[in-house]
């Protein structure tokens, strides 16, 4: 039994909560499964890329290919389109916020039919439905008595007029130094709340937030600690690198409360019972999957309560690995008060890097869903992700040549030449009336459409592939040996020729269909050339014969790098352009593209005169020695020499971002008549000049070549 401590009994349904097992792969189907999946509902602030398309194409595949399996499978998303960045961005671009969201909506469904990736239905989360069902949550939790009140201090953009969400607060970690780190936490590890930054930047605006305290609500999240443990913990609703981060880090304390609303103005929903506050966009954003399943039961007749109230019914959600926390703690805590079904799985992928590195739009590559699609073949992505999706949380990583060397050899060379060498010589006789003689090849398919199944329904698409690309290397050296292209030549050979081709064909289709889920496209072609639609995995296990075959077309180009070539030009392009502009309305004068996060940081000093200038006496020194101060954090201890036997001792510090032993021997420049300095470990003579704002960010100035020590900087 899992249970709830909450005061208020009303709401705790002790009933256990259990779903139909997985009716994994291995045992053989014996009812069609519901199943309700989603994505992660994109943010209504900036177009569809690359990274975001390994999430709805991995989904897509998983919906083709239940749907294959013969199960009730319903896909359904929506833009998410609440809290200030929306807000600020219908500001920017002087249209309402109603406007903006409908803009992008359109060109977020646009890219997505592009891709095939095809939804039941796409909703937004500024719906009435959601908004309605938001309120029912509400009701719930407070029913159970979760809700608390509480005063936060927050950042607030006085120029915007708007509170600031941790990701739009930069600044320097209170920890480590590192400049231009994330409101909530920094590369080195360290959390904090955006009011513990150093020099805080509103990401908006680039002004300097003040602190102001708001009341915001809060849910006590503590109180379902039990629930979640159980739930995470169970070994059937995430994978386990998943289950184990969570124990790790959230489960094994007391979980904090839930801040769950913010204080206006901000778009999203106005909560009922607490005037001039909002939920959160993160309370309302999961609610949007059920708003959008509603939105189709209303659209469709279909009953509601069987797709969100009915334990026989599967959610599966897939999403990111940056968002794990909301919808493995957060959202299982809300459904399970408000009494909704629980998400069977929750699969997490990681993120997309380009060619090993994070997506930048200087590099070119941030590529935009719609840039992609003006030059390369959809398929191609999807085909190039499915063979590196695996099960686990790694990343994932797009690598051009890789790209282009996959698509053309697998796709083009292994499966699409099966038909292209075969079909045409069947346009006259049609198939064979009887399936031939081929060695076993068909049968040996056939039984591995079981292993191939299980790696679909397990999201170990890289699997799937391997599987389904070994029965092409199978097929086509039996298309090679037997060259119907020289049976062709001889009349007396025309039987052998139709079976040779008849088989030729049928491990193309069988082949084809596994890969339909990945490939819908190209199935498609194939069931044009078949004559029925390629739709059932049950299609795969009896190969076709007796009928026609129609004329083969065109079914897949090979790739060509100058599209990719093509592709990241233009984003590139674009991004200078946009950079350009930015620049042009800010700063007319300014050329570098630098953003002024560092002037912010640390405004210009008072002015002063020349006189004042050349009182301190800057001078070329060379490092002789240098060596680390064992007691001191920060600091390492160098000799420079600035020739002669005029060397100093300086203490700087700089340990953490110089090795001692790399430093001898390279020009430095130095404050030569700096008052000498007693410190606690020595003498310090001087100091070296460097940049930026410590720890491991420092950065030791140097003379170009040429310079000597003693000269003096002017
Ligand atoms: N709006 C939230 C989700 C709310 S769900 C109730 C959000 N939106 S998002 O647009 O930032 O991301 C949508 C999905 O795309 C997320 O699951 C996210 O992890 C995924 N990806 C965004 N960029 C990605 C990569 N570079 N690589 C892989 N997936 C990425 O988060
Ligand atoms: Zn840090």
């Amino acid at each position: 039994m899992s249970s709830i401590h909450v005061q208020a009994p009303r709401i705790v349904h002790l009933k256990q909560t259990s779903h139909p097992k997985n009716h994994a792969s291995k045992e053989p189907r014996m009812t069609q499964r519901r199943i309700l999946v989603t994505s992660a509902l994109p943010y209504a602030n900036g177009p569809i890329h690359l990274g975001h398309l390994v999430e709805y194409i991995q989904t897509d595949i998983w919906v083709r290919f239940q749907r294959l399996q013969g199960n009730d499978c319903r896909y359904f998303c929506a833009d998410d389109t609440h809290g200030t960045a929306i807000m600020i961005s219908a500001q920017k671009n002087g249209i309402s916020e109603a406007e903006w969201i409908a803009r992008v909506s359109e060109e977020h469904q646009r890219d997505f039919a592009g891709f095939g990736v095809e939804f039941d239905h796409y909703g937004s989360t500024n719906s009435d439905e959601n908004k309605q069902l938001c309120g029912e949550f509400w009701k719930s939790l407070r029913e159970a008595d979760l809700v608390v009140e509480s005063d936060v201090e927050q950042l607030f953009d006085v120029e915007a007029n708007t509170f600031l969400a941790d990701r739009f607060v930069k600044g320097t970690c209170p920890k480590c130094g590192r400049l231009d780190q994330a409101g909530d936490n920094c590369e080195c590890g360290h959390t904090y709340a955006p009011t513990d930054l150093i020099d805080p930047i509103s990401v908006h605006t680039g002004s300097k937030p003040e602190v102001r305290t708001a009341k915001h609500l809060f849910v006590r999240l503590e109180e379902l600690h039990e629930f979640l443990e159980e739930w995470s913990q169970s070994g059937d609703h995430l994978q386990s690198e998943t289950a184990n981060y969570l124990k790790g880090h959230f489960l094994n304390d007391e979980l904090r409360d839930w801040d769950i609303s913010r204080p206006g103005p901000y778009f999203g929903f106005e909560i009922p019972d607490s005037p001039g506050n909002f939920w959160y966009v993160w309370f309302d954003a999961p609610i949007g999957y059920i708003a959008a399943t509603k939105q189709w039961c209303d659209n469709t007749g279909e009953d509601f309560e069987k797709w969100w109230k009915n334990e026989t019914t599967e959610i599966h959600h897939f999403i990111g690995k940056d968002i794990t926390y909301f919808h493995t703690l957060f959202w299982p805590g809300m459904l399970k008060v408000a009494n909704f079904n629980l998400p069977t799985k929750v699969h997490i992928h990681g993120f997309l890097t380009v060619d090993g590195k994070k997506m930048a739009k200087r590099d070119g590559t941030f590529i935009k869903g719609e840039t992609f699609l003006k030059y390369l073949d959809p398929e191609f992505l999807r085909y190039y992700y499915a063979s590196k999706l695996g099960p686990k949380l790694d990343d994932i990583d797009l690598n051009f040549e890789e790209f282009i060397a996959k698509v053309n050899s697998d796709l083009v060379g292994k499966v699409v030449n099966l038909a292209s060498r075969s079909a045409k010589f069947l346009q006259a006789t049609g198939l064979s009336k009887e399936y031939p003689d081929d060695g076993g090849l068909f049968e040996m398919a056939a039984n591995a459409g079981k292993d191939i199944a299980a790696a679909y329904e397990n999201c170990d698409y890289n699997k799937a592939m391997r599987l389904i690309l070994e029965l092409a290397d199978r097929a086509n050296p039996f298309v090679e040996n037997a060259e119907p292209w020289n049976l062709k030549k001889d009349v007396t050979k025309a039987d052998e020729l139709q079976d040779v081709c008849t088989v030729a064909v049928n491990l193309f289709r069988q082949i084809v269909i596994f890969l339909s889920p990945v490939l819908p496209k190209l199935a498609e072609k194939a069931g044009e050339l078949f004559g029925e639609p390629l739709n059932s995995w049950d299609q795969s296990q009896t190969p076709l014969v007796g009928v026609p075959i129609n004329k083969f077309k065109h079914m897949l180009k090979r790739a060509d790098p100058k599209d990719i070539e093509k592709m990241t030009d233009e984003t590139k392009t674009e991004f200078d352009a946009a950079n350009a502009a930015e620049i042009n309305e800010d700063a007319p004068a300014a050329t570098s593209g630098d953003t002024d996060a560092n002037l912010l940081a640390e405004p210009l000093a008072d002015e002063i005169t020349i006189e004042d200038f050349v009182k301190i006496d800057l001078r070329i020194a060379r490092i002789v020695q240098a060596e680390e101060v064992a007691e001191a954090r920060k600091l390492l201890k160098l000799t420079v020499s600035m020739g002669g036997d005029n060397t100093r001792q300086v203490f700087a510090g700089i340990k953490k971002a110089y090795d001692p032993a790399k430093l001898v021997g390279r020009l430095v420049v130095i404050v030569a008549n700096l008052k000498p300095r007693q410190m606690k470990f020595g003498l310090s003579e001087g100091m070296i000049a460097a940049a930026g704002p410590g720890g491991e960010d420092v950065f030791i100035l140097s003379p170009d070549d040429g310079a000597e020590p003693g000269q003096r900087v002017h």
